[in-house]
């Protein structure tokens, strides 16, 4: 094999190493094993996500509007208006996940135990589930059923984790808290 060939061989298994190691970066900043800030307790004994005031407000407006979503699939599956059912579960499917804007996305996702991810990725998932089965089989008591069953994974995740500030003056009088 020429020199040549060989400079090459090896700079083409630096980028690939060097692309292996980004993307393993990437995976571990994803799931938060790095990057991530301590998850302090509550003085309600739930696991306190510390986050600014801007992620705070983006995580609870989310929560807002899965709030109104599962109103609007509740109410739309006892009217048998099944098309409102699917467009109100899909707005707020992985497609709204995505939406996240890329500011929020990068430092929020870094910050959240795996635990809070999967959970919550499987509420929007779930959504694009009782969307697509709206459609599909329009069928008002499985959607019912589904929404029922999706509910109770906002009820764990209530009960395990909170945003709210610490009660400590620092954390009550900072506004990037
Ligand atoms: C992955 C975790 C998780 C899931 C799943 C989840 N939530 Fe939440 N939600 C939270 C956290 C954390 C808060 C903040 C509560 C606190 O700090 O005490 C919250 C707050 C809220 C609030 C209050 C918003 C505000 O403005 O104060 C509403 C309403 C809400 N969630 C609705 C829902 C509904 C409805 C679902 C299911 C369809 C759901 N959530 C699923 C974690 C979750």
């Amino acid at each position: 094999m020429s020199n040549q060939l060989h400079r090459l061989k090896g700079r083409g298994w630096q980028l690939t190493s060097g692309v292996l190691a980004a993307a393993l970066l990437g995976v571990l900043v994803f799931f938060g094993v790095i990057g991530r800030t301590t998850d302090v307790p509550s003085s309600d004994g739930r696991i306190r996500l510390v986050l600014t005031a801007t992620e705070r407000n983006y995580v609870l407006t989310e929560m807002r509007g899965l709030l109104a979503a599962s109103q609007t699939v509740l109410s739309g599956a006892l009217d048998g208006d099944l098309d409102r059912v699917a467009r109100a579960a899909r707005a707020v499917g992985m497609a709204d996940v995505r939406a996240m804007p890329i500011e929020i996305r990068g430092p929020l996702i870094g910050k959240l135990p795996i635990g809070f991810k999967q959970l919550g990725f499987s509420v929007h998932e779930g959504m694009d589930t009782i969307a697509l089965d709206a459609e599909t089989l329009g069928d008002r008591e499985h959607t019912l059923r589904q929404l029922s069953e999706l509910m109770a994974r906002c009820v764990a995740c209530h009960a395990a984790y909170t945003v709210l500030p610490s009660e400590t003056r620092e954390d009550l009088t900072a506004d990037v808290r």
